[in-house]
């Protein structure tokens, strides 16, 4: 199996957690999904084969299915495009984008209560410092979901961000599209998935601007940036079944790891049962197996 760890295209000019980002000319991007995953932001060293695949195919199906909601950076796959090109194995997990002026603040949507929003609420009865009705289980439902922004940390981890905060970084204006953008790409995302038998339990979506319009960029609502839960297996009161990397983190704790780098290697059926789960969520939500 062919496992992509670092892109050897030229033209370099960010390699994040997981991406490697290339410049084309006209203000694009060439984006490439590597297999590298991290937890708790840490890579590790270990990869998961055709994991870059699911998340830029997966990130091209849902820029297509929510435009009307908001517009993104995509403009094509690479795969998709005459003229660039590169060979198959990098093609198949590489998107051609728009360059945005990245806007620093993580949009989290939450639709049930769970990982740090459900620890917050059990210490303090709030997530995020909104208070929130007492008596909720692990895994709930919340009434409406909620916006719950943090900072992009250039290193270490993201902080939670106040909504008069966001409206000091970004203005109010700025801040209350993305506040309103964010959650109907949510609640539109969550609706669709739901038919397909998956539970979108939160998500996480980054904006930028071009030409001084608000667009989405990144990836959006794959199992990286969100977590996926199968809805046969779902019931408040526990941890949910799942298609993301819950079942990696969950492996990481049970090892005592602190979550400080280095990160353990995972061994090779935590491997193999994680690409199962992104290959799985792939085919659930688009319907069709990776090309
Ligand atoms: N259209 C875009 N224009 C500029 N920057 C972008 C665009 N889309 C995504 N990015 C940035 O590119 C990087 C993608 O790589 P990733 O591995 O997700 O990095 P990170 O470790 O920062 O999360 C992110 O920092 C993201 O904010
Ligand atoms: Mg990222």
């Amino acid at each position: 199996m062919n496992v992509i760890r670092e892109s050897p295209l030229p033209n370099l000019v960010y390699r994040g957690k997981v991406r490697d980002t290339h410049t084309l000319d006209g203000g694009l991007l060439l984006m490439v999904a590597t297999d590298r995953i991290s937890a708790f932001d840490v890579v590790l060293p270990t990869s998961i084969p055709d994991k870059g695949a699911v998340l830029s195919q997966m990130s091209a199906f849902w820029f297509g299915q929510t435009e009307h909601v908001v517009p993104n950076h995509m403009v094509a796959m690479a795969h998709d495009r005459p003229g660039v090109d590169i060979p198959p194995e990098l093609a198949r997990r590489a998107m051609v984008v728009r360059r945005a002026e990245r806007i620093d603040v993580e949009c989290v949507v939450r639709g049930y209560i769970t990982g740090s929003a459900w620890s917050e609420y059990r210490k303090s009865g709030t997530v995020s410092g909104q208070p929130m009705p007492s008596g909720l289980r692990e895994g709930d439902r919340f009434p409406d979901p909620l916006f719950t922004p943090t900072t992009k940390a250039e290193v270490g981890h993201d902080e939670n961000l106040t909504f008069p905060q966001v409206v000091d970084m970004v203005g109010r204006g700025t801040a209350d599209r993305l506040r309103d953008v964010a959650t109907e790409v949510y609640v539109f995302a969550h609706d669709l998935a739901k038919e397909k038998g998956i539970l979108i339990a939160d998500t996480k979506m980054e904006f930028g601007h071009v030409d001084g319009k608000l667009i989405l960029i990144d990836e959006l609502l794959t199992p990286d940036s969100s977590r996926f839960w199968d809805m046969s297996g779902y019931g408040p009161g526990k941890s949910q079944p799942n298609f993301d990397k819950q079942f990696v983190r969950d492996w990481l704790d049970a090892q005592g790891w602190d979550h400080e780098p280095p990160a353990p290697e995972l061994p090779e059926d935590v491997v193999a049962r994680t690409r199962e789960r992104y290959v799985e969520a792939h085919q659930r939500l688009t319907g069709r197996p990776i090309a």
